[in-house]
């Protein structure tokens, strides 16, 4: 079977200084990869890499097949691309439901057709059936920023599943979580 996604000889230099340093590996659909390392590791460069956040100085990243090395970040979403952040990124003064809705941008042509009705209601009907498989549904009207910090790691990963994705990164998904948060 071939990978959906595969990386060869990933490197990224910043300067003189070489944070990733031909990294390789491939994913197949379906498929599960840990990416363990100490702090400064590299590990959320290679995130940023495959993201698009920063250009590779070499290597190459594809796709189902396609090479998306010099793809735009924003459009990588769009192929089924997503991911989680580090250090939280979500609206604070939006409700945990709005801030949901905002990962299904990739599907829908921008953010404005979050404001046609018939659209949106499709979006808060989804939005609602996620939050409610993470047990989040009784915190779906709240405002992001009175929610404790695990509740809003699972908050970031519901957001990512809405731009219905094909590979999921999740950037240390477990840090600063209790054993249950965890599990
Ligand atoms: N934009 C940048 N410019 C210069 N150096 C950078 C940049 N981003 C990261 N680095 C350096 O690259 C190294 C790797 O950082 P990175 O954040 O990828 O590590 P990490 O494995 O995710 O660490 P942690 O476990 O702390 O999250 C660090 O030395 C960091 O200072
Ligand atoms: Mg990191």
């Amino acid at each position: 079977m071939s990978a959906l996604l595969e990386v060869n000889g990933l490197t990224k230099r910043f300067g003189g200084l070489a944070v990733v340093e031909d990294v390789s590996f491939s994913l197949a659909q379906g498929g599960r990869l840990a990416l363990i390392g100490p702090n400064g590791a590299g590990k959320t460069t290679v995130f940023n890499l495959l993201c698009g956040v920063y250009p590779v100085t070499a290597g190459s990243v594809r796709f189902d097949g396609a090479d998306i090395t010099a793809m735009a970040s924003r459009r990588r979403i769009g192929v089924g691309l997503a991911r989680s952040f580090q250090n939280i990124r979500l609206m604070p003064h939006l409700s945990v439901a709005e801030n949901v809705m905002l990962g299904q941008q990739a599907r829908a042509s921008g953010v404005l057709a979050l404001l046609s009705p018939l659209r949106g209601s499709r979006w808060r009907r989804e939005a609602d059936a996620r939050l409610a498989a993470f047990g989040l549904a009784d915190v779906r009207d709240r405002l992001v920023a009175d929610l404790p910090y695990g509740i809003r790691k699972k908050i970031e990963i519901v957001r990512a599943m809405m731009a219905a994705p094909r590979v999921l990164l999740l950037d240390e998904p477990a840090a600063g979580l209790n054993s249950r948060e965890t599990a």
